[in-house]
């Protein structure tokens, strides 16, 4: 039987087996099958998402937007020890957020106290010119919100983007051309181009998610 990385099947116990190495992977999949709360999809997505935005942004408080568990946060940290902490927020944390959480930390004590989960709107996050600004399948126009809030503080921002439309979205006048999920993407880029960013563009693999539209942006100096 093939093992989905895109499945929505929750991780246990019983899948350690399938992560068998010393890899930092692994270790966090294991810590994730003890949990036994998170759905496998999330955790191939999460690294997926951390390790590459790592590659480009380095340091800096992590503020993971509509985090669902905080996966990515927490990853976050172990892959640049460098930044001191994480907020997760999200108008409603999972209950067994925490059970990942303390998971992580009892794997690396070096994570507890370092990630506050907090349960709010997004509309209210203060955010900093030295934050890394995060948001995976943040839905429709809420990941505008993210970029809005990121651009606004000259912050960087990485956003994998779901649930497109052109109702709640800019760019309609693409559309002629482009799909609409495609349309929306392409005019984010273009709005944190006309705001002074560099954009990278990146695609998860589509057997993790067939919503893998990485993207990311770095302020100008
Ligand atoms: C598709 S889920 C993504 C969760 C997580 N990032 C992941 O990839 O598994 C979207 C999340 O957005 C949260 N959400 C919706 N509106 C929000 C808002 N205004 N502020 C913060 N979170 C919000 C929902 O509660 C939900 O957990």
């Amino acid at each position: 039987m093939t093992f989905a990385h895109g499945s929505r099947s929750k991780l246990t116990p019983r899948d350690m087996g399938r992560f068998p190495t010393e890899s930092l992977f692994d270790r966090v999949a294991r810590a994730v099958c003890r949990a036994e709360c998170l759905p496998r999809k999330e955790l191939f997505e999460s690294w997926e998402v951390a390790r590459r935005v790592r590659r480009r942004m380095r340091g800096g408080r992590v503020l993971d937007l509509a985090c669902g568990h905080g996966l990515t946060a927490q990853l976050m940290l172990l892959l640049d020890d460098t930044s001191p902490s994480a907020t997760a927020i999200d108008t409603r944390l999972p209950a067994s957020a925490s059970l990942l959480r303390d998971e992580l930390v009892r794997t690396w004590p070096r994570l507890a106290g370092r990630t506050s989960f907090e349960e709010r709107s997004l509309a209210h996050v203060t955010v900093h010119e030295t934050d890394v600004v995060l948001s995976v399948h943040a839905c429709g126009a809420l990941t505008d919100r993210v970029l809005e809030l990121a651009v606004d503080e000259r912050a960087r921002v990485a956003v994998l983007p779901c649930c497109q439309s052109l109702s709640e979205s800019s760019g309609i006048e693409l559309s002629g051309w482009l799909d609409t999920a495609l349309a929306v993407d392409v005019a984010r880029v273009a709005l944190l181009q006309s705001r002074g960013y560099d954009v990278h563009t990146q695609t998860l693999p589509v057997a993790i998610t067939p919503k893998n539209r990485l993207l990311m942006g770095t302020p100008r100096i």
